[in-house]
């Protein structure tokens, strides 16, 4: 990997497995701070979807590295309203789909596809010239390893399930949470950037706290270090 000129705007790495909360968390954190923000889950999701859509085999690693190639993935980054597009469409909706969850993973294990991603990643983090909030699973360890504060949520299954259940309408939050489980799994083991907490990330058990704690907990250490660094 080549090496990155040093960086002046803030970035804030929230990593984490699904359902810890990151999203409501990193969204909260860029719009109280006036960053911007990216979901890179998002971007994962919309690939998968592109994929699908062109019936791309996806349980062959190559025809997913092929076929991704081609795929234009652009994400606007206004915390209180993100979107995502593909080859200029408009997928927010779709990539939240059973289809695109329960394939998701199978994609973003293939490292073509996060070479791809992560250097659409780094470009949004470098044009973000007032700082900005990334969430993901391999945000503080692989993508942007020189972040000032990387946070890394966590909260426990039940919780998790619980969250994604509700957020999904879905009331069986008992296979909500053996589909997390699965996933996690597939995240955790992969070859390329596996799901992992950076060792200079900061953990956050979210499991008995409201949003708005996690959200303070992570302003509070933003403070701590631009008060040491203002830049
Ligand atoms: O956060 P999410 O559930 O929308 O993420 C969707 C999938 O994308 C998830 O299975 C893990 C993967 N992902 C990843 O591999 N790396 C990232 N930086 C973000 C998400």
């Amino acid at each position: 990997m080549s090496p990155r000129p040093e960086r002046s705007a803030l970035v804030v790495a929230v990593d984490g497995p699904s359902g810890s909360g990151k999203s409501s968390t990193a969204r909260s954190v860029a719009d109280r701070l006036g960053l911007a923000y990216l979901d890179t889950g998002a971007m994962y999701r919309a690939m998968t979807w592109a994929l699908l859509q062109r019936g791309t085999e996806l349980d062959d690693p190559e025809a997913i590295a092929r076929d991704a190639a081609d795929v234009v993935i652009a994400s606007g980054t206004d915390p209180m309203a993100p979107t995502i597009e593909v080859d200029g469409q408009d997928v927010s909706g779709p990539i939240r789909g059973a289809d695109v969850t329960d394939n998701v993973s199978l994609v973003a294990a293939v490292p073509r596809v996060r070479e791809l991603l992560v250097k659409r990643q780094r470009d949004t983090v470098d044009a973000a010239l007032g700082g900005i909030v990334v969430e993901g699973r391999d945000i503080g360890s692989a993508v942007v390893p020189d972040a000032p504060v990387k946070v890394y949520l966590v909260a426990d299954p039940a919780a998790r399930a619980a969250r994604r259940a509700a957020e999904l309408g879905d009331i069986d939050a008992t296979a909500t949470e053996a589909d997390l489980a699965r996933r996690d799994e597939i995240d955790s083991t992969r070859a390329a950037s596996p799901l992992a907490k950076a060792p200079d990330a900061v953990e956050i058990d979210g499991t008995h706290l409201t949003l708005e704690q996690v959200v303070d907990a992570i302003v509070a250490l933003v403070e701590d270090v631009t008060q040491a660094d203002p830049r």
